[in-house]
């Protein structure tokens, strides 16, 4: 879970680094460094963020080639010898690489026999060694290449540059992701589009097991036997990448402003002229599937629960499975299953592990994500993108809300049903006034809540959904304990952990459920907890802390997470924390 920058040919390749290491710190972000040619190989890094980087590396670096690298350790602690980029045992290669090297060790064996010796713990550093062994046995830069990709198993972002050669990088790759940006006198490289865009428009996304060749004039592009590939040059919407913060404090606050626009864009994009735009082929495929299985991660697979009800209310069984349970026990319901997966990165570890299961069961597949070009999307086989503008702040807001627009569309073509249109244009509308006047009273809310060591959600059914989305949110960034509870499964044990004061967020929005769950707090209040109810207008009573506007019940988790999501962010800021890259996280959760 690494980012990583390269160019060659750029006037100013410092400025390219430290900016692209700044965008790409949603990746990783306890350590980073610099290659560069001087006279010979020379690298700077340290243990911190990009910033500290910066602040030890001189301005006036002359280098024509530059790679960077900021990583999220896997294998070996965030210390300074793990930190990239990695120089081989005699000095040959220096190299930055994201994923992770499942052979490892057997590589290191290999070489520990040829006298090569390693200064650090990292998977990274072998690949420095093998690729340089095959360098001083081959001759030649693409032949290591070739045996190096042949011998390593796993996945992997490689971008290298040798020590005689100072007008040449090379990258190859397999399942990370790695995008050279075509310039005129210069090329870029990137783990993502982002840093890229300041300087082109033209891209070129490499494929699994290719490798490439670039210098300030060209990029080559080779399949792993060495045959060259005609590169495909893709343009993209620089507006969706772009890392302008836009005046906002915070990446996550603008991109909870941006959840009402990013609805009215997936409406927009998958209905035009009264019409469904999905491929009719999908559409015949999940209606003739006989079950739908839902595959996901985190706040994704919270989304695949509202999605796989959305499903059943139009009369297809569904299953909902997190990637990292299913992908160890494979479950195969029903005799044609149709596999939705759900990724905002496209870039999950755990959910490609189980797209490799699915692919090898030859069974129907969707992917639903954010980032066109990602491992997932290229190789699943159908994409739909959310088209909700990239999200930089880890914890996923806008995202959340978008895969939740585009499964309700889905599921409604199915029987083309249009009202979920209306019920969505409507929920616009709820966020908007969400937007516009309920701020101070969450921040008041999140006053109160900033302090505590515990704190549940309460809801049921669709709301119930929507709590472990607003659980999962105030955990990650605020680092308060929190549980989501069924309001049904109170009585069956949570309940014991009622006390005085403990402070229980409940949501009330479906006229099926309100009266349970008004019984539910009556139940923990008398044992001494301390509720704050989010209600819509007709389901409130007086006493509700947040009362919202009425929206279609089933759309819950579009109307009203943003609630939720303010709670958590002012909660996190109330306490003086780093609201966009909490402790311990990544953005892109690229290793398994
Ligand atoms: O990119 P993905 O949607 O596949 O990521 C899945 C989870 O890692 C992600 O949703 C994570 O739970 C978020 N940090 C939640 O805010």
């Amino acid at each position: 879970m690494c980012g990583i920058v390269g160019a060659i040919g750029l006037n100013n390749p410092l400025e390219y680094v430290q900016k692209g290491l700044k965008m790409l710190d949603y990746r990783g972000y306890d350590s980073a460094g610099i290659g560069f040619f001087s006279n010979g190989i020379d690298i700077i890094k340290d243990v911190g963020s990009v910033e500290h980087l910066m602040s030890i590396t001189p301005q006036n670096i002359q280098t024509n080639l530059i790679i960077g690298h900021t990583r999220w350790a896997t294998h070996g602690s965030p210390d300074i010898r793990n930190t990239h980029p990695h120089i081989s045992f005699n000095k040959r290669i220096c190299l930055v690489h994201n994923g992770v090297i499942d052979n490892y060790k057997e590589i290191k064996d290999f070489l520990f026999e040829k006298g090569y010796r390693f200064y650090g713990e990292t998977d990274s550093e072998a690949v420095a060694n093998l690729l340089e062994y095959y360098y001083l046995e081959k001759k030649d830069v693409k032949s290591a290449i070739k045996e190096t990709m042949s011998l390593i198993i796993g996945s992997y972002a490689i971008v290298f540059f040798t020590n005689n050669d100072p007008n040449t990088l090379y990258l190859f790759k397999n399942s990370s992701p790695l995008v050279i940006g075509v310039g005129d006198g210069f090329n870029l490289v990137a783990s993502d589009a982002s840093p890229l865009v300041k300087y082109t428009n033209d891209f070129i996304e490499l494929d699994d097991f290719s490798f490439a060749v670039i210098n300030e004039k060209e990029a080559k592009v080779f399949d792993r036997e060495g045959n060259p590939i005609q590169a495909k040059i893709i343009n993209k919407d620089i507006e969706l990448i772009s890392h302008d913060l836009k005046g906002y404090p915070h990446y996550m606050l603008k991109e909870i402003e941006e959840i009402s626009p990013v609805i009215n864009r997936i409406v927009n994009n998958y209905y035009i002229n009264n019409k469904y735009q999905f491929d009719p082929q999908l559409i015949k495929d999940l209606n003739e599937s006989d079950h739908i299985i839902f595959i996901a991660c985190g706040t994704s697979y919270h989304v695949s629960l509202v999605g796989g009800r959305y499903f059943e209310n139009y009369g297809k069984s569904a299953s909902r499975f997190i990637a990292s349970e299913w992908a160890f026990h494979p479950t195969f319901p029903g005799q044609k299953p149709f596999v939705i997966l759900i990724s905002q990165s496209g870039e999950t570890a755990d959910l490609i592990h189980c797209l490799n299961i699915i692919k090898q069961q030859n069974l129907n597949n969707l992917i639903i994500t954010n980032t066109g070009g990602s491992t997932l999307d290229r190789n699943s086989h159908y994409s739909l993108l959310l088209h909700a503008g990239i999200e930089v702040s880890v914890a996923s807001t806008k995202a959340y809300v978008a895969q939740t627009t585009l499964l309700a569309l889905l599921a409604a073509s199915l029987k083309d049903d249009y009202s979920v249109i209306d019920d969505l244009k409507h929920c616009i509308e709820v966020v908007e006034d969400i937007q516009n006047n309920y701020k101070p009273i969450i921040q008041k809310t999140a006053g109160e809540l900033k302090d505590h060591q515990n704190i549940f959600y309460l809801g049921r059914s669709y709301d119930y959904f929507l709590s472990l989305e607003a659980s999962l949110k105030l955990k990650e960034i605020s680092y308060i304990h929190s549980e989501a509870i069924p309001g049904g499964e109170l009585k069956h044990g949570p309940i014991a952990l009622i006390e005085d004061g403990l402070p229980v967020i409940v949501f009330i929005t479906d006229p099926t459920t309100a009266a349970s769950m008004r019984g539910n707090i009556e139940e923990v209040k008398s044992r001494g907890a301390k509720v704050y109810v989010i209600s819509t207008r007709s389901l409130s009573q007086q006493g509700d802390t947040i009362i919202v506007n009425d929206y279609a019940p089933y759309l819950s988790s579009v109307a009203i997470s943003t609630v939720a999501f303010y709670l958590a962010y002012y909660v996190a800021l109330a306490k003086g924390l780093n609201v966009d890259k909490p402790r311990n996280l990544a953005k892109s959760v690229t290793v398994e």
